[in-house]
């Protein structure tokens, strides 16, 4: 009875301990930190982001850092989309280990989806869509098992697309369309078996060098049967107008020969 006793008071005292250090994550603090010296904000939008505001960033329930939203102590939704923000997307962004939401679509980020997101394991939504990004779309995402929603439309996106995302059984949402990825579709996203979302052409428009269903065949292809339809057309033609003309120099030609043998003849013609 007194162990259980020592225990519960233990355990609450434990609990009280832990209120102040939620109030103060090193975590949310360092995530914050490292990504306002990644961000460059030219336009001045996030003017409150100064460093002793990251210390406490859910100090209180509506925290008044812009585009920061606070779940029971910690940073669960970053929204900072439309502020035409430069720069990059540190990587430390993944110590905020809390995070659902993760929005910095619509703004002129450059550089690569760092793969250190992977370390997020509530993120629910990645939309980065309307940047400049760069390099490959980290397969590492696939560690993000919450994942609903991924949007990457336009950007500037290489390399293909991973197939392991095809394993994130709760993706509802998955947008690549208008960046310059190649290679195939992969097939866990496109013909996904039971309840599982399978996503259209909408999600892959607008990559040059993506292939395969359900994009329409290549461009390339369909000209090439246009430009075969016109070399047949165009050489039908050509044929035309030489055999026509052939006929033509073949009738000048024996016509003048006609004419000179006339002339032989009327040549003759006075000796008799
Ligand atoms: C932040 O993330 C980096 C790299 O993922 C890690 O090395 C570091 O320990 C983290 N810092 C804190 C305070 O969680
Ligand atoms: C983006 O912000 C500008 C003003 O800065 C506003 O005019 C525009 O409507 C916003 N766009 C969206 C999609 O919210
Ligand atoms: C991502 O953000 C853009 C606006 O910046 C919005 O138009 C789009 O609908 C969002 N994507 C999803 C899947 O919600
Ligand atoms: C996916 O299914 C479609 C139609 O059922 C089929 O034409 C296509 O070849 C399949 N794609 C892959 C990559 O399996
Ligand atoms: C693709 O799917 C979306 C909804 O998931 C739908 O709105 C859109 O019309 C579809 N597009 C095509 C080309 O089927």
């Amino acid at each position: 009875m007194m162990d259980v006793g020592i225990l519960l008071i233990l355990v609450s005292l434990l609990r009280i301990a832990t209120i102040p250090s939620c109030l103060s994550d090193p975590s949310d603090e360092s995530c914050l930190t490292h990504l306002s010296k990644s961000l460059q904000d030219p336009s001045k939008k996030l003017e409150d982001w100064t460093q002793n505001n990251f210390a406490t960033p859910c100090k209180d329930s509506t925290t008044n850092l812009k585009g920061v939203t606070c779940n029971n102590g910690r940073i669960f939704r970053l929204s900072l989309n439309n502020l035409s923000l430069k720069g990059t997307i540190s990587p430390f962004l993944s110590n905020c280990t809390n995070l659902q939401t993760l929005d910095l679509s619509s703004n002129s980020l450059t550089g690569p989806i760092p793969p250190d997101l992977q370390s997020l394991l509530n993120l629910a939504v990645l939309n980065l869509s309307s940047n400049q990004l760069e390099g490959e779309i980290p397969p590492q995402l696939t560690s993000c098992a919450y994942l609903n929603i991924i949007d990457l439309h336009n950007n500037q996106l290489t390399g293909t697309i991973p197939q392991q995302l095809g394993l994130l059984y709760r993706l509802s949402a998955f947008d690549v369309s208008n960046n310059r990825l190649s290679g195939p579709i992969p097939a866990s996203l496109v013909n996904r078996t039971g309840t599982l979302i399978r996503f259209n052409s909408t999600s892959f428009l607008g990559n040059k060098d993506l292939y395969g269903y359900p994009l329409p065949p290549l461009k390339s292809k369909g000209l090439s049967v246009l430009a075969i339809v016109g070399i047949g057309l165009g050489s039908g033609l050509a044929s035309l107008v030489i055999s026509f003309s052939g006929v033509c120099i073949w009738l000048k030609v024996s016509e003048r020969k006609m004419a000179l043998e006339d002339g032989k003849v009327s040549h003759h013609m006075p000796d008799y």
